[in-house]
């Protein structure tokens, strides 16, 4: 079952195009690496797939709701009249379909004067309006499951880098989404605390998590994603099978580009 397609999505800021006609599905259990060099558009992607951007025209659906259609080649969302964020922001409809996706981003996004426990229930408790006894307990579960069960009255400026990013990853988990969205999760962290990161993610993966992930880690795709999409100047330029497409690429450009990380 698909959870997720977006079809022909196009984005343009200050009129220059960073995103041109993308399409990409994501099925249920499945792992999905998304690849391309800095400025690619892979980003505003996700920021896209995740209501923090409006696209310009295009169509998107979670599961069978359609979020956006595309009407006289514009972007029309469900329940807004135009393409600012403000609507977005204030978008009734789009609630209850936010929370079927969680999403991780490079540099973590903790609140800072929050202890790690309280970053972990907030948006269950204040934007899911759930028990707040029974997000505690799925709180403390998902943060013993990453290790950190002794750090939840601590603050994130207490914590490694790579124990932040567990916090960050515990509380999407906590919002029971469908969909996990990562943007670089590795990208601020040292070699060791990315090997940490890595192989948090790859458990996830062992329990058919659907995931995205956004990630220069080539080894990393090649043996965790199912699926591999290439983007390069905000277009798919290649998608496939994740060990094919990592080891065997068929275009030019994406050899060019996987060439880099072998040198
Ligand atoms: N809010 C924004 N305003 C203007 N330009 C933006 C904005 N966000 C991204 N861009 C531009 O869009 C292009 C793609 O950026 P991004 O999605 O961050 O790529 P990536 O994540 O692949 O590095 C870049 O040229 C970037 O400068
Ligand atoms: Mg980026």
């Amino acid at each position: 079952m698909s959870l997720f397609e977006i079809k022909n999505c196009k984005k343009t800021f200050n009129g220059q195009k960073v995103l041109d006609d993308i399409s990409f599905k994501i099925n249920e259990g499945e792992v999905l690496a998304i690849i391309g060099s800095s400025g690619s558009g892979k980003t505003t992607l996700l920021r896209i797939c995740t209501f923090l951007e409006c696209m310009d025209d295009g169509e998107m659906w979670y599961l069978d709701n359609q979020v956006v259609s595309s009407s006289s080649g514009r972007a029309k969302y469900i329940g807004q009249d135009d393409l600012s964020l403000d609507s977005l922001n204030k978008n009734k409809e789009l609630v209850k379909i936010k929370s079927y996706f969680g999403l991780v981003f490079q540099s973590f996004n903790l609140f800072p004067h929050w202890t790690v426990l309280k970053n972990v229930m907030d948006a269950p408790i204040s934007v899911q309006k759930r028990n707040p006894n029974e997000v505690k307990e799925r709180a403390m579960y998902f943060l013993k499951k990453m290790g950190l069960e002794d750090k939840a009255n601590n603050y994130p400026c207490e914590l490694s880098g790579g124990q932040q990013q567990r916090v960050a990853i515990a509380r999407a988990l906590c919002l029971e989404p469908k969909i996990i969205y990562f943007d670089e999760p590795t990208s601020a962290l040292d070699p060791e605390l990315t090997s940490e990161i890595l192989k948090v993610i790859k458990e996830l993966a062992k329990e058919k998590r659907t995931m995205v992930i956004v990630t220069h880690e080539m080894n990393f795709a090649r043996d965790v994603a199912d699926r591999v999409i290439f983007m390069n100047d905000g277009v798919v330029v290649e998608e496939g099978n994740a060990y094919d497409l990592i080891t065997n690429p068929k275009k030019e450009r994406t050899k060019r580009f996987l060439q880099k990380y072998n040198e």
